[in-house]
């Protein structure tokens, strides 16, 4: 039987520059989609698949993550007064459980790799789960769900998937398929992060969730600089892939890329339109923005 995946690491000290002046002050972690901070989806959809301690690698000015996942005392003691009771539930329902979380920091920016390599003492000898968490992933089954539930399959590491438009692989992590598993799972004989255009070996990107062994970081820790001169996981993954198994899963959702702006509007628009009630209003006024002319005609 293949080892249950009980742990994940999020990988939370990027600066966000993206985001500025928004992420002067403020994670871009903690930035909102509707009602939630991203990384509180990223969060919730780790729980779904049955990970029961999350490893939050976080770097300077990230406090308020943790502040953020702990006990708020005062509210919650003032909320209890008033008797706000769909309120209390609401931060019960979010909040892991005591002990389930631990942080340590990434104290400089060297790359993914290198903050994933931050986690491996707490990670141990176990296989375990990584979720990015600039993507947000909006499915029927928690996303890193569906590849657990391959992983029972398959064992080895796990990787998940999407196509994207060829003038966008250099932007990602590019996998190339051997065979097909079935219709949505195969094996990978390839990876390449950031390819240079025109040399991608296909158009599936990794969308940042993994599951992957934990000899993935002997790997990691030889600090070996890929593309942008940064310790990348996918240059480890590849050096795995000599002597363990990678597979790709292609998994039911729609991922958001909440590290752009485009992205982040867009996952704003779809979760919203998962509140029935803010749906309602949401459509007429969206069908009216775009009757009006563009700012630069
Ligand atoms: C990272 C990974 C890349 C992956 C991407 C998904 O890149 O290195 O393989 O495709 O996340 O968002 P980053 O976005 O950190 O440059």
């Amino acid at each position: 039987m293949n080892k249950p995946i009980r742990k994940a690491v999020l990988p939370v000290a990027g600066l966000g520059t993206r985001f500025l002046p928004a992420t002067k002050a403020v994670p871009k972690e903690m930035l909102t989609i509707v009602d939630r901070p991203i990384i509180q989806y990223v969060v919730d959809e780790a729980r779904a698949a049955g990970i029961e301690h999350i490893v939050f690698v976080t770097g300077r000015n990230k406090q308020v993550i943790e502040d953020h996942f702990d006990m708020a005392y005062e509210l919650e003691d003032t909320l209890r007064a008033r008797n706000k009771v769909a309120a209390l539930e609401l931060l019960e329902k979010h909040r892991p459980q005591p002990g389930s979380t631990s942080f340590t920091r990434q104290q400089a920016p060297l790359g993914l790799g290198h903050a994933i390599w931050c986690a491996r003492d707490i990670i141990g000898n176990d296989p375990f789960a990584i979720l990015l968490p600039d993507m947000i992933i909006k499915s029927k089954v928690s996303c890193l769900k569906q590849m657990v539930d391959l992983y029972e399959n398959v064992g080895g590491n796990i990787i998940a998937v999407e196509e994207v438009p060829e003038d966008e692989t250099h932007n990602y992590g590019i996998v190339e398929i051997e065979e097909e598993i079935n219709e949505t799972a195969a094996r990978i004989s390839n990876m390449v992060e950031k390819p240079a255009p025109g040399t991608a070996p296909s158009n599936l990107m990794i969308t940042g969730r993994y599951i992957l062994q934990p000899e993935i970081f002997d790997l990691l820790g030889k600090h070996n600089k890929g593309a942008g001169d940064e310790i990348q996981l996918t240059d480890s993954m590849l050096a795995l892939m000599k002597d363990q198994s990678f597979a790709s899963l292609k998994f039911e959702g729609q991922s958001y890329d909440c590290g752009s702006k485009l992205g982040f509007l867009s996952a704003n628009i779809a979760f919203g339109m998962d509140d029935p009630k803010l749906a309602q209003q949401l459509v007429p006024f969206m069908e009216d923005v775009i009757k009006q002319p563009l700012a630069a005609e």
